[in-house]
């Protein structure tokens, strides 16, 4: 059977634990207290997602608990249930590896008093207050019926955070200023309450997930003068803040306009992770999909609120067929700043960094003055 040292071992050798007083954590906090006795597990390492129960699986159960398994546990919004694989995963104990990379990217020093945004099961304050203590860790939860669960979970292992059930958007001013924020749902825009709430030199992590193909992992500190300013660092993708889910587009039944494109959107869709920060950066609120044809044709889809456009490649034609349509021709958009990526010699995510301030958030490359621009 599984043991939480087999996890520790295995997110080592992986690379996403390397500081000792984590891997101390994590052998310290049972996670098997934070995961329900029915759910649906995902694996990292490519097998099929597949449903566990611990009373008729368990070794199956146990082995999603102590290897790098997200565990969803919650879909719809709790009205869906997670164990059929079917609806939108709402809420999980996230990926151990995902939690370690954040972990150690937040690196808090001892003293520090950290927010976490998203308490899910509430393994990750579990975490948190291991190694910080309970009293310095403040966790809030946007969903009733997931915040009393963790708030069960924690307190079966006798930890006991300062758990709010709220919207996290707002951050937790009674408890501010934190020397951390660490976000555990994807954000599309960093909500300036975070900023506010965290001491100059502070730090917040999150999943910067704008919704072209994965996420980003950022570490912003803030500055003291309504700023937060800092780099990428990583892939990550993550559930997305409740309030910050896309809506999907809304068409008052225009019609589609036709043209081709050079460029192959294969290239596109697979290209380095800096391509992606860049088209986020000059295309924002494009959200994008793209699959493959067993014929060896490939179909991208791009959006936003109120335009689509659909990108067709197929072996046989020089060029890709484009059909756009509503107030943006965002294929276009989408190709400029591939290419301007491209053009900039490809930088790669690391060189990429993201500003945030009352006026909303700026992309920038190597430096916060060089910035990213939308396209006009
Ligand atoms: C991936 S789970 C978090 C995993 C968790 N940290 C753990 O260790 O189990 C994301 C959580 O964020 C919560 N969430 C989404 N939007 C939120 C918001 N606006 N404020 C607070 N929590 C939110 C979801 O309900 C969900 O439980």
């Amino acid at each position: 059977m599984a043991e939480p040292a087999d996890l520790v071992v295995a997110l080592a050798r992986s690379g996403y634990l390397t500081e000792p007083r984590w891997r101390d954590a994590f052998l310290a906090v049972p996670r098997e207290e934070f995961v329900p006795p029915v759910a649906w597990a995902v694996p990292t390492d490519g097998t099929p997602p597949h449903p566990i129960d611990r009373q008729t699986g368990p070794a199956r159960w146990r082995a999603a608990v102590y290897t790098d398994t997200a565990v969803v546990t919650q879909t719809d919004d709790g009205e869906g249930d997670p164990a059929t694989g079917t609806g939108t995963g709402t809420s999980s104990a996230s990926a151990p590896g995902m939690v370690a990379a954040f972990l150690e990217l937040l690196d808090p020093y001892p003293g520090d008093r950290v927010l976490e945004i998203g308490t899910g099961t509430g393994w990750t304050a579990a975490l948190l207050s291991t190694v910080l203590g309970s009293d310095a860790v403040t966790s809030i939860e946007v969903d009733d019926q997931v915040a009393g669960q963790a708030s069960v979970n924690l307190g079966r292992i006798g930890l006991f955070p300062t758990l709010i059930t709220g919207d996290g958007a707002l951050g937790w001013k009674r408890g501010a200023p934190y020397d951390g924020i660490h976000v555990t749902c994807g954000v599309r825009e960093v909500p300036l309450p975070w900023v506010e709430q965290t001491r100059p030199g502070g730090s917040i992590v999150l999943p910067w997930v704008p919704g072209f193909n994965h996420g980003h992992q950022v570490k912003l500190t803030a500055l003291g003068d309504g700023r937060a300013v800092g780099r990428f660092a990583g892939g990550s993708t993550y559930m997305l803040m409740r309030a910050q889910r896309p809506a999907g587009p809304d068409f008052d039944g225009g019609g589609w306009r036709e043209g081709a494109t050079p460029l192959d959107p294969r290239r596109v869709t697979h290209a380095a992770p800096g391509a992606h920060v860049t088209i986020s950066g000059m295309v924002p609120d494009v959200q994008a999909h793209g699959a493959a044809g067993a014929d060896g044709t490939f179909q991208m889809w791009v959006w936003d609120g109120s335009s689509q456009a659909r990108v067709a490649y197929d072996p046989g034609f020089e060029r890709s067929g484009v059909e756009q349509r509503g107030p943006r021709d965002l294929w276009n958009e989408v190709e400029a700043a591939y290419l301007a990526w491209a053009g900039w010699g490809r930088p790669g995510r690391d060189r990429f960094g993201l500003t945030v301030t009352a006026a909303g958030h700026q992309v920038w490359l190597d430096a916060p003055d060089n910035q990213v621009a939308p396209t006009p």
